[in-house]
């Protein structure tokens, strides 16, 4: 195993081409590497959530299909751009609401598609170009999560009156579900920083438990003062404990900032417009998708009855009932109350409540 810590998702030997990943359906209970081979090993773990979170998605996709490129054997640039853009195509069917995988296909295929026109470009350099520009994924999300912690922190900071800051969040976006450091968790993160991080709290995120598993993990790892709560005690907490922030990541973002996050994004939001708790969503400007005026043709992802019913393989749901089980649900830009955290800046609500970002 090369350079991985005990949290790192994603790792990647470039000059080798060999890609691994942390088994996020072990954790936390056992640290294993799988390793990714091709695309259909890419597609396999994100379809199975053994990779997931949308970045983390985007990168796993990518890198599977630049690996599986950078052993193919193609005659000539018409062939390796057809071969390219379908492995591209097909990487997206594994899940549909993340959009950063989708943004990074599309942009891709036109990169391809410019290099094929290109007459100077041989069949050799296009093939590492593609590659590189894959590669350089890896290393441009860290620093926009680095970018996100610290614009989110300062604009949480201003809102305090004193004192440090308490916060809520939701799933998990932290080392885990990114190249490294965490959007939404990136945020709490800078917080603790500044020393001006007093808790946070942290979600269960039924049914899939990244909260419990990973986030609560995450934390622990870190050394940063974290409580898990039960999803359904969110406005008791808010109530009780004077939470200062709800920051949440996203898996799709709507033109006018309505937001497609974990299933229970949307009442958290509703809980903290009725305690007046400022609610931000923290993420890279490609989880943005301008293409969309709002958030209602964001396509919501459907998970099996089974991630529902069952825990760790036991049934807990009475046999018979069934299930409904979409895996997330779009938050309205009026509940954004915070602002949109992006590595470009702190995006805030206009005087009609929803998002302007150009
Ligand atoms: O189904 P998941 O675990 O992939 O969902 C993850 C989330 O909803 C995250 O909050 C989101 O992708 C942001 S990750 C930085």
């Amino acid at each position: 195993m090369e350079n991985v810590t005990n949290l790192q998702s994603i790792s990647y030997n470039q000059e080798k081409k060999f890609l691994q990943i942390l088994d996020q359906l072990e954790l936390p209970h056992k640290t294993k590497y799988l390793d990714i081979k091709d695309t259909k090993d890419a597609w396999t773990a994100v379809k199975t959530m053994q990779v997931r979170g949308a970045p983390a998605i985007a990168i796993v996709g990518c890198l599977g299909v630049a690996i599986e490129l950078s052993t193919a054997k193609l005659s000539s640039k018409e062939e390796l751009h057809t071969f390219f853009a379908e492995k591209m195509e097909y990487i997206t069917t594994a899940r549909p609401t993340a959009v950063n995988i989708h943004g990074a296909a599309k942009f891709l295929k036109e990169y391809s598609a410019k290099l094929l026109e290109d007459t100077s470009c041989s069949l050799t350099s296009m093939k590492e170009k593609i590659i590189s520009q894959i590669e350089t994924m890896l290393e441009t999300d860290v620093d926009d999560n680095k970018r996100i912690g610290k614009f989110g922190a300062e604009d949480i900071v201003s809102r305090l009156n004193g004192g440090n800051a308490k916060i809520l969040t939701h799933c998990n976006t932290g080392e885990l579900a990114t190249a490294g450091y965490g959007t939404a968790l990136g945020v709490i993160r800078h917080l603790r920083e500044l020393g001006k991080l007093e808790k946070v709290y942290c979600t269960e995120t039924r049914p899939y438990n990244q909260g419990a598993r990973l986030t609560a993990y995450e934390l622990l790892q870190e050394k940063i003062d974290g409580t898990l709560i039960c999803d359904s005690m969110v406005s008791l907490l808010m109530k009780m404990k004077k939470i200062d922030a709800v920051v949440v990541g996203a898996d799709r973002v709507a033109g006018n900032g309505d937001t497609a996050n974990k299933i229970g994004t949307y009442q958290i939001a509703i809980s903290a417009k009725y305690h007046n708790v400022p609610f931000y969503v923290a993420a890279p400007f490609s989880s943005i998708d301008l293409s969309l005026s709002n958030g209602d043709s964001i396509p919501i992802e459907f998970r099996p009855d089974d991630e529902l019913a069952y825990i760790n393989g036991i049934r807990i749901a009475a046999p018979g009932i069934s299930c409904w089980n979409p895996s997330f649900d779009v938050t309205p830009a009026a509940l954004i109350t915070g602002g949109i955290i992006t590595e470009k800046g702190v995006f805030k609500q206009n005087t009609d409540e929803y998002f302007v970002f150009e």
